[in-house]
């Protein structure tokens, strides 16, 4: 059998056998985190074997079927009307409620801004500079959103005990030119529910929108039980919701929804251009194109899970996650942020580099999620416990007292107060080469460690840090 010729990057001249091809795939993922083992608490989730095949199945199913064209296409206008009616039963919608399926929960958040926008535009044209009030808490895809859409985002700060949204700040952020409010349930970072329900009220008072970002809670908190606060459609002022299927859902990735209160509402986020030479673009998401496979794959696994599935899933998860917060509260030096209402949650240390705690466990086989510092918020490693993380708490929790304990005499890493401040003035690309030699890593390969790396940018401005983080994907997606 002969090798794929070693030209990485160009097309090969002949074909090549597609053993040596799946060979050569399943080769490249040598270097990921371990994700199938449960050793890793973030940006997986795995449902176990039986529901994963499944998922495979449906997939590969719908692989080549494209939702672009329902009227070429009806299984695919099935699969989504079908499921958005799953997340609007969820999320109690009434029969008014209507939504579409998206590749994730970036995309949720860009079309409900986008909505926001264009309807301040059609009802409200003297509004010059749309603003979206938020807590810093919330996701940055809403500053992606207000970035690619000239949406002024005015950021109102959380309670530093509780990292909860304060909604007399959000009132007091509110004026003429405010066309959204913005709520988590839950944060990503803390795991915490806003204060949905004033917000809401607010957002009544002021006749504006208000979004609640449900991409992590969305088939979480309904299987959670009756102390979770009210955060969905029951809140009367609350208009749009993303909520994702590729996260608790256990769906494949690009599996999320963007529900609106109204199809009125709704109309803003369609696109419809039949003034060229070509087909009739009509979309009601960010993509044109849209591969069926996600779509099944969603409305395999809600199918197979049900109810009870999910609701089974979530108790582990409670569970795990409550053991794991008492383990580190019990660790001298780490202390829990918060009071995760849910299973993503993350912890601080007064005493330890949390960077090096990250990569020491990274050096025992786990990846756990190094956060940086911002507002009330210290340096912290955040975790989000799945299904796959559940059967391996005990060892989990055994490397990390040892992490935390082999660290605690590893002294000092070099962190922002050991640069010269004249640096500080350079831009970014000038920065970037003057931190090559401290950090060893001129950006074009992944650095061995990140913790340096990590210390050094949590001391500095997010905006300063934006800067080499761009730079560094500017120069690490280059030319193999
Ligand atoms: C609360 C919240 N909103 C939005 C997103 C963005 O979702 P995605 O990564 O699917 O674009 C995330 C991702 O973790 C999230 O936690």
């Amino acid at each position: 059998m002969a090798g794929i010729e070693n030209k990485p990057g160009a097309l090969s001249e002949k074909g090549n056998d597609p053993d040596l091809i799946l060979k050569k795939l399943k080769a490249m993922k040598g270097r990921d985190v371990p994700w199938a083992d449960g050793r890793v608490f973030a940006y997986i989730y795995d449902p176990g074997p039986e529901a994963s095949a499944l998922v495979h199945q449906a997939f590969d199913l719908f692989l080549t079927e494209n939702g672009l064209d329902p009227t070429a296409f009806p299984s695919a206008l099935k699969l989504e009307t079908e499921i958005i009616s799953v997340a609007a039963g969820l999320l109690h919608g009434d029969a008014g409620v209507v939504g579409n399926f998206t590749s994730g929960g970036t995309e949720s958040i860009l079309l409900s801004v986008k909505t926001a926008r264009d309807r301040a535009r059609a009802l409200q044209p003297e509004i010059r500079q749309p603003e979206l009030v938020l807590p810093e808490t919330a996701h940055a895809a809403f500053f992606k959103a207000c970035q690619y859409f000239d949406v002024k985002p005015v950021v109102t700060a959380v309670d530093p005990l509780s990292y909860r949204a304060q909604p007399n700040l959000i009132r007091d952020a509110i004026n003429a030119n405010t066309i959204l409010l913005v709520a988590s349930a839950p944060s990503y970072a803390h795991g915490v529910i806003d204060p949905i329900t004033e917000i809401g009220a607010i957002a009544m008072e002021h006749d504006v929108l208000m979004h609640v970002d449900a991409c992590m809670g969305g088939m979480y908190l309904p299987f959670a039980g009756p102390d979770i606060p009210v955060f969905d459609f029951r809140v009367p002022g609350v208009t749009q919701i993303s909520m994702d299927f590729h996260k608790w859902g256990y769906a494949a990735k690009g599996a999320s929804s963007i529900l609106y209160r109204s199809d009125e509402l709704r109309r803003y986020q369609i696109f419809a251009w039949s003034g060229w030479t070509g087909y009739s673009v009509v979309n009601p998401t960010v993509l044109s194109t849209r591969g069926a496979g996600p779509m099944a794959a969603c409305w395999a696994i809600l199918n197979f899970l049900g109810r009870e599935g999910y609701e089974r899933m979530v108790r582990e998860c409670q569970s795990a996650s409550r053991r794991i917060q008492a383990a580190i509260d019990d660790i001298p030096g780490l202390h829990c942020l918060g009071r995760s209402d849910c299973n993503l949650f993350s912890f601080a240390s007064d005493s330890l580099n949390v960077f090096r705690l990250a990569e020491d466990m990274r050096e025992r086989g786990w990846y756990i999620q190094p956060q940086f510092g911002f507002g009330p918020s210290p340096a912290n490693v955040h975790l989000s416990v799945g299904h796959g993380n559940v059967a391996h708490v005990d060892d989990f929790m055994s490397d990390l007292r040892e992490s935390a304990l082999a660290i605690a005499d590893s002294g000092p890493v070099p962190d922002a107060s050991h640069l010269d401040p004249g640096l500080l003035d350079l831009s970014p690309q000038q920065l970037f080469k003057e931190l090559q030699t401290i950090t060893g890593s001129d950006g074009r390969q992944l650095p061995e460690r990140m913790d340096q790396i990590n210390s050094l940018l949590d001391g500095l401005p997010h905006e300063m840090r934006d800067g080499l983080l761009a730079e560094f994907v500017n120069r690490l997606y280059g030319r193999p």
